[in-house]
């Protein structure tokens, strides 16, 4: 088996390990006790990963995450070095209340090559698939970005579904959307699931825009990297303490962050795995009395690279 056929092997345990651990909370209302059920099972199934990588989006820093922190070393020290970002449960608020597109997810690349998040917690993104590469713009107005994609993929802007998360901050982009005469598909929580949807080439979503996590822009991009397809990010900091600390820091707030800022690679490995039931992904079900399956998605790193799938987890 090649390093990077390991690679596959550890990141699908990681995710359905993940997944399998957060189903008993599913729709319990337990946010966190789910969260850090799907942490611990992700921890030690990274253990046990041949790899010599250090988390660069985790859950937070050393001292408030005792579990999968920021510098957090991974892995049995050999085989690919590695930088991983990591979301044990993405659309917490989702497993919580049983609805649809709660993920497990991790993403992989060459160590030092995901960008650093530092103190970001929102960013402005606009993703799209491979036929508009290249027709994005995110200084541009969402009405000008509905037109190039549109010109970019053959279809009349009428036609575009676009992926927005349903939040106060998006009522006018969502009614700048909607007066183009595209379709605004909107949803609670969950922009990785909305971002791979706009990727894959079969789902009714063209693209995703709108303000989201900024350390879920980075699994995002191992997506779009690993995919084929294009991104463009903008910190949106939504509170006075969040545009500090990133002044403090010296961010430049402005700066237009592309692909290759957020994934200096050429390369990136994408897994998810279900944790409710959505348009992507199955929930974990049992199969027998001792296995759970964990429905399961792949991208990369060669490219093109699927693989979806189910896989089989012993019951406790
Ligand atoms: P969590 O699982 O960490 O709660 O993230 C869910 C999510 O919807 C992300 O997909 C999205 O990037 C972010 O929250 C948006 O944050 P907020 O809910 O604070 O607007």
């Amino acid at each position: 088996m090649t390093e990077q056929e390991q690679l596959i092997e550890d990141l699908k345990k990681v995710v359905c390990t993940a997944a399998a651990a957060a189903k008993d909370f599913v729709g319990t209302g337990e946010k966190e006790a789910g969260d850090q059920a799907a942490v611990d099972a992700m921890r030690a199934a990274f253990e046990q990963a041949h790899m010599d990588a250090v988390v660069r989006v985790g859950e937070g820093e050393k001292d408030e995450a005792p579990m999968l922190y920021v510098g957090e070393k991974l892995g049995n020290g050999k085989g690919l070095k590695l930088d991983i970002a990591v979301d044990p449960v993405e659309g917490t608020s989702l497993m919580a209340a049983g609805k649809p597109n709660a993920i497990a997810v991790v993403a992989a690349t060459d160590q030092g090559k995901f960008w650093d998040a530092g103190s970001a917690y929102y960013m402005n993104k606009i993703v799209v698939g491979s036929e508009a590469k290249g027709a994005i713009d995110i200084t541009q107005s969402a009405t000008e970005n509905l037109k190039s994609i549109a010109a970019a993929t053959g279809k009349k802007v009428e036609d575009l579904v676009i992926y927005v998360l349903d939040k106060p901050r998006h009522v006018e982009l969502r009614k700048e959307i909607e007066a183009c005469g595209a379709k605004v598909d909107l949803h609670a929580e969950g922009d990785v699931i909305g971002s791979v949807l706009a990727l894959m080439p079969d789902s009714e979503v063209d693209a995703l825009m709108g303000i989201g996590g900024a350390p879920e822009a980075v699994i995002t991009a191992a997506a779009v990297v690993a995919l084929g397809g294009d991104m463009q990010g903008q910190l949106a900091p939504q509170q006075e303490e969040e545009r500090e600390s990133l002044l403090s820091e010296g961010t430049d707030i402005s700066k237009v962050l592309y692909l290759n800022d957020l994934v200096q690679s050429d390369w990136a490995v994408f897994a998810a795995a279900g944790v409710t039931s959505g348009e992507l992904l199955e929930g974990p079900m049992d199969s027998t009395s001792d296995e759970i399956l964990v429905e399961y998605l792949i991208i990369g790193p060669d490219a093109d690279q699927v693989e979806n799938d189910f896989y089989p987890l012993l019951a406790d």
